[in-house]
């Protein structure tokens, strides 16, 4: 008991102590190393760095056999590591962190008790160029305090998000999801937001050639989603409209990218619904496959060019296509 006293008045007077260097944070650094932990006393934040272990039991004693004078810690980062392939049951012990940051590591196996040991405190589950085969997917959504969600996994594609993955994510701001192939169809449901900060979904890379009408539901205002790197060909209105619908009254938009990154909108008479509508057109960034900037179009020619038919189906979306003004074929009026 009188220890706990004396180190919580150290972590009280810390913060005015000057010549405590924020080691009394940290356990000895020879204790945990090769990982090791650093104080920013500006940030006030405690971060462990474990990049440069060769096997995942430097990792496991450096948290299970040594004691940590405090266990809620910042951030945890593993970086450029080859040699870990898997993270076991147990292997942070007591010590939990806000923020997990792994990026270019061979990690493909992380037990689902890692995450849920964190689910309390964790805030920022960043994972660049993840080879993750067997990533907890069905656990992460009971990490409800994440604000920062980023996936990168050219390398092994092979996720599929579960329904209603985000839903628990209030506080969500940002989430990206690269190169998980996603597509072709971004269905219904798949990425159903549900939080008053969203400011920025990132889904680049997945080989989406279309997004069904609720295939990216629970927007705010403010929302900036990005969609470069993927097959979208079309901006029809049955996809887009509930999202413009929703950020034509903030700041947020979609940017679907330009030739620089692969992606090639047509912009015919199928985008000419978003054209036609000021607020609309102010809320896509990006280029036509010709290389013309979508703000540069010219709503004359849809206007003329253009006509809706009635809805074909459910729903109440608009097909747009040629008028007979137009000898060109449907979805395309500047011709085959
Ligand atoms: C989310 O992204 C925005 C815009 O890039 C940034 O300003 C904000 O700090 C990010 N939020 C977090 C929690 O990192
Ligand atoms: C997607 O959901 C909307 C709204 O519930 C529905 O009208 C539409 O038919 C659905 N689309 C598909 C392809 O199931």
């Amino acid at each position: 008991m009188k220890a706990r006293l004396v180190s919580l008045s150290l972590v009280v007077l810390l913060p005015f102590i000057p010549w405590i260097n924020g080691q009394s944070l940290c356990p000895q650094p020879d204790d945990i190393s090769p990982c090791s932990c650093s104080y920013d006393a500006e940030t006030k934040a405690v971060t462990v760095v474990c990049s440069t272990v060769t096997s995942v039991w430097e990792i496991f004693s450096a948290f299970n056999e040594v004691i940590w004078p405090f266990t809620e810690l910042n951030t945890f980062v593993m970086r450029h590591n080859d040699a870990i392939m898997e993270w076991p049951e147990g292997l942070f012990g007591k010590v939990t962190f806000e923020n997990i940051i792994l990026g270019y590591t061979s990690v493909t196996t992380i037990h689902p008790s890692v995450l849920i040991s964190l689910k309390d405190r964790i805030v920022t589950l960043d994972c660049q160029t993840c080879g993750l085969q067997d990533f907890p997917w069905d656990i992460v959504p009971q990490l409800t305090h994440l604000q920062v969600f980023y996936i990168n996994d050219y390398y092994n594609p092979i996720m599929e998000i579960p329904q209603g993955f985000f839903e628990s994510m209030e506080s969500l701001q940002n989430a990206s999801i690269h190169g998980c192939q996603l597509g072709p169809v971004l269905a219904n449901g798949t990425m159903e937001f549900h939080s008053q900060v969203l400011a920025k979904i990132s889904l680049g890379g997945n080989e989406i050639s279309s997004v069904e009408s609720h295939g990216i539901n629970g927007l705010i205002a403010h929302t900036i989603i990005r969609l470069w790197w993927n097959d979208i060909q079309e901006l029809t209105e049955e996809s887009f409209r509930p999202i413009l619908e929703v950020l034509s009254t903030g700041s947020g938009y979609i940017d679907f990218g330009d030739a620089s990154t692969g992606d090639a909108i047509v912009c015919g008479c199928s985008m000419a619904w978003i054209v036609l509508n000021p607020d609309f057109l102010a809320s896509i960034v990006g280029t036509c496959a010709d290389g013309i900037d979508f703000q540069d179009l010219d709503p004359e020619y849809f206007e003329d060019f253009c006509l809706k038919t009635n809805p074909p189906r459910e729903g109440d979306f608009f097909t747009w296509i040629h008028s007979d003004r137009s000898s060109t074929i449907e979805g395309n009026p500047r011709g085959p």
